[in-house]
């Protein structure tokens, strides 16, 4: 078996800061509320531009930091759940943005559990000698399917991409120890966006009723989010042999403040190993754990050895967690 590593990491955030006071003057809700309840104090937003330029950006950061090439990558997946455009994969577009013709391009629909299903698709592929240099990019406009006359949504999403290049190159890199991946359909309708889709397509009474927004059962989500990335992080960490006390960071899916010093409780992870960016740009979904990552990969100094916990829930239900351990070329 080939090894395989993530070699490199980007991201990309939209100028445009959407405060909590903005937010005061288009709904019944207060900067307090939000902080106490989310951890949220700004999110961005993505005036003019879509997902598809977002991941282009993110996307040529991690090339840059990999040291790499458009020309060595061999395969491109896509995770978001705000696509440019319906029956049209926004890989094909990134792909063509980069300019990488012939390489195959794909999306992957896992809301937020995507940037991590991409990561594990690309280790199986680079681990099994297919590949040698794959790009995984998450990227989210959650601005195009928010309703901003719904508190209980609308508080919480922003925009943003990430990516990282999964080669099987011996430079230094985040090694992929494991990643376990996990879906539960039943509970399809606690979060989604009702139509727009084949069973419900869009029609004047679908926009009329909001139903190109997202709806959710937030108490639902939390309660499932916390209990799932408790169970796949345990398992995650007993399949590599490690102990919580051997994690240097844990990298959380950024849905709630809450959740994540739930989740860090519940395993006595100090405050000083939570990896946050919750407060400056909410829940970007699929982006999300991207974002924190390269965060960490700029801002912190990652030693070899250090081992870092990454976990991960979203709509479907969809979660993942796995370990990826810092090292340098053999
Ligand atoms: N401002 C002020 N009050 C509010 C607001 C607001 N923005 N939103 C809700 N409230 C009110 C409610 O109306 C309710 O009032 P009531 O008691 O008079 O009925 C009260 O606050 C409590 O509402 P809850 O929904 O019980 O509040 P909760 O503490 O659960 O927080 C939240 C709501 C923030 C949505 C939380 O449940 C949450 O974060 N859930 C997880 C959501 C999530 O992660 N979703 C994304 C999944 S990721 C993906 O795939 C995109």
């Amino acid at each position: 078996m080939t090894s395989s590593k993530i070699i490199g990491t980007g991201s990309y955030l939209p100028e445009k800061v959407l405060t909590n006071s903005d937010l005061e003057g288009l709904v019944d809700t207060s900067n307090d509320w939000i902080v106490s309840r989310t951890g949220i104090e700004q999110r961005r937003i993505a005036e003019n531009e879509s997902t598809s330029e977002m991941g282009t950006k993110a996307a040529q950061c991690a090339l840059e930091k990999a040291g790499l090439s458009i020309d060595d990558i061999d395969f491109i997946f896509v995770a978001t759940c705000t696509p440019d455009y319906q029956a049209l994969s926004t890989a094909c577009i990134i792909q063509n943005a980069l300019g990488a013709p012939h390489v195959p391009a794909l999306d992957i629909q896992a809301t937020c559990s995507g940037y991590l299903y991409g990561i594990f698709l690309a280790n199986s592929l680079v681990k099994s000698g297919t590949f040698n240099n794959i790009l995984v990019i998450a990227s989210e406009k959650l601005s195009s399917i928010t309703n901003y006359q719904d508190r209980s949504t609308c508080i919480l999403f922003g925009d943003g991409a990430a990516a990282c290049v999964v080669s099987s190159a011996n430079q230094a890199g985040l090694k992929i120890r494991n990643l376990l991946l996990g879906a539960n359909g039943k509970f399809a309708t606690s979060g989604f966006v009702p139509a727009g889709g084949c069973k419900t397509p869009a029609s004047i009474d679908t926009v009329n009723k909001g139903l190109h927004y997202i709806q959710m059962t937030g108490n639902e989500i939390f309660k499932l989010a916390v209990r799932k990335m408790e169970e796949s992080c345990k398992k995650s960490l007993e399949a590599c042999g490690l102990q919580v006390s051997d994690v240097n960071w844990l990298v959380p899916h950024q849905a709630n403040l809450r959740i994540i010093e739930a989740l860090a409780k519940r395993f006595g992870f100090p405050q000083d190993k939570l990896c946050i960016t919750i407060r400056k740009y909410g829940n970007t979904s699929a982006a999300s754990i991207g974002i924190a990552l390269d965060e960490l990969m700029r801002n912190k100094n990652i030693q070899p050895s250090q081992n870092l916990l990454l976990t991960s829930v979203g709509f479907g239900l969809t979660w993942a967690s796995g370990v990826l351990t810092y090292q340098n070329p053999l």
